[in-house]
């Protein structure tokens, strides 16, 4: 890829202005070298699939979940050292070559920055928990038992149990929000911010166009570890605090932000790289991480509030319309369907409504965040096909099966035996879906590019219209004279629809869940059970 010219719209707009990001989780992608685990080499040979070459999706962007070493306590979320790749994934020369061969079809690559935490095997805390007196204590965060024994506060880790662990060997606790192997980095002290900028340049000098950040309402808590309150009233987020607790002095404190914008002022230094912000928040908290519009915050940050919907009209009416209401003017909505850490939307929705929700991801006006296998319709693994126990103790890999490429018995994933089962690549997977013009595939790869060819659908402004019927979603995207009007029926029912408020007589087809083309008029349109239509007015 050339530099700078490269990374904007001819709008003006940065490139990942409405682009679409494709999740890769690295272990179960494609594995080149036949151990049973996907690698860089297995990503770089199925780039086909994803950008430039006849069929490809056409995305903007690949997300890799972590690649860096690891003891895979949380399979990579757990680092042992920030600036390597794991040897099950390549060597950092595999890397280099990955990025130019992305940057050579015109797609970035962004990697996952963890923050938080580091896994119990680092260097650094190693080091800190060696003794009290070790110049690397202070780089986590150690407290003293309470009075009677107890821990430091009541707090409850993401994963279950106390988000203290008891030290025997230094005689005090530790920190950790997540699983006891991931101890929480202090981001009090600038020597932890400082080592963290080191690992950013690192990779921004190799090429890296941006990093998905970790966790990040989790990075700065409470310096009195002061004890959250009872959890008071269900949030838009379910499950935020976990154990029964409001985690008001756990997550999300003010001082996150600085955090933030440190994070924000070293990509900075590097032109056109990105910064995307994982945290589970209501979206009116989530546009103070993009820094209520002032650019020295995140670009983009994870809007749930799609994925966590029921699939209800007025509850999925209600989290495009607080996105569109509360998200900063001149900032970008980052919606997601689905990631490594929930059920797939053809398992959690239904299969029935996988057209729908691929059509809502991506004609909402946003930065749309495409998990690996969604595009022909993955489901979850049954529980019991999965390793007992599983590795994963949060209960997540039910939606981490390897990628089925074909229909092979290991899913053309891998010549060996995968680390985790195929689930039904016999039926489901890309060499069956590439070629029919009916498969989920196809129609993931028509969205994109009616969006990739539409200024009004990429870039371009957001209005609702209400009450067309009682199932239907309807908006307008707009750019400049170009009006597209998306419709979904979310319903099980056929919905005839009121369209006089799009004043327009009829539209065209642009793209189409069932196999609807042409001019369509507008009067008397009905849409049949999960339809969803796009037309040019
Ligand atoms: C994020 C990751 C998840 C991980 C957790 C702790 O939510 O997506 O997989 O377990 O952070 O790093």
């Amino acid at each position: 890829m050339t530099e700078a010219d490269e990374r904007a719209h001819p709008s003006g707009d940065p490139w990942w202005a409405g682009a679409v990001v494709y999740q890769i989780y690295p272990r179960s992608f494609a594995d080149a070298s036949g151990d049973g685990i996907g690698d860089l080499a297995g990503i770089e040979a199925h780039l086909d699939h994803l950008s430039g070459a006849d069929g490809a999706l056409g995305v903007d962007a690949i997300w890799l979940s972590p690649i860096y070493p690891s003891p895979l306590d949380d399979f990579g979320y757990d680092i042992s050292n920030y600036t390597d790749v794991a040897p099950e994934y390549g060597t950092l020369a595999d890397l280099d070559r990955l990025i130019e061969a992305c940057h050579a079809r015109g797609l970035r690559l962004l990697l996952d920055l963890v923050p938080c935490h580091t896994s119990v095997e680092h260097p650094w805390f190693v080091k800190s928990r060696s003794s009290r007196d070790n110049p690397k204590r202070d780089w986590y965060i150690w407290a003293d038992a309470r009075e009677d024994g107890s821990a430091p506060s009541n707090w409850t880790a993401a994963f279950g149990g106390p988000s203290w662990e008891w030290d025997a060997s230094s005689g005090q606790f530790y920190l950790h929000s997540f699983y006891p192997e991931q101890p929480d980095l202090n981001w009090r002290n600038p020597a932890v911010a400082e080592a963290l900028a080191d690992a950013m340049g690192f990779w921004f000098r190799r090429g890296v166009d941006g990093f998905r950040v970790d966790a990040i309402f989790a990075a700065i808590k409470d310096d009195r570890f002061r004890d959250n309150p009872p959890e008071r009233r269900p949030s838009v987020i379910p499950g935020l605090g976990g154990g029964g607790q409001d985690p008001l002095w756990s997550l999300n404190r003010p001082e996150v932000h600085d955090v933030i914008r440190h994070l924000r002022r070293v990509t900075d230094e590097y032109p056109g790289r990105v910064l995307v912000g994982e945290a589970y928040l209501p979206v009116e908290e989530l546009s103070i991480y993009l820094g209520r519009g002032s650019g020295d915050e995140f670009h983009l940050a994870f809007n749930f509030e799609l994925l966590l919907s029921p699939w209800k009209h007025l509850d999925l009416t209600l989290a495009i319309e607080r996105s569109e209401a509360l998200h900063p003017p001149g900032s970008w909505p980052t919606y997601a369907i689905s990631n490594h850490d929930k059920p797939r939307p053809a398992t959690r929705w239904g299969p029935d409504r996988a057209r729908t929700a691929a059509f809502l991801l991506l004609m909402l006006r946003g930065v749309a965040v495409l998990y690996a296998g969604d595009e022909i319709g993955m489901v979850d693994a049954d529980a019991d096909l999965l390793p007992d126990p599983p590795f994963d103790r949060a209960g997540r890999d039910a939606c981490r099966t390897p990628m089925q490429w074909d229909a092979s018995p290991a899913a053309g994933f891998s010549t060996g035996e995968p680390w985790l089962p195929i689930v039904d690549a016999g039926t489901r997977n890309v060499e069956v879906q590439r070629n029919d013009p009916t498969s989920l595939l196809a129609l993931y790869r028509a969205l994109i590019a009616a969006r990739q060819g539409s200024a009004a659908l990429k870039l371009g402004e957001q209005r609702s219209i209400f009450e067309v019927a009682a199932d239907v979603l309807a908006w307008v995207r707009s750019a400049g004279d170009e009006r597209v009007l998306a419709l979904v029926n979310v319903g099980e029912a056929a919905q005839r629809c009121d369209l006089r408020r799009a004043n327009a007589a009829s539209g065209q087809v642009l793209v189409a869940t069932s196999g609807r083309s042409g001019c369509i008029p507008l009067e008397g349109l009905t849409l049949a059970p999960h339809e969803a239509l796009a037309l040019l007015l």
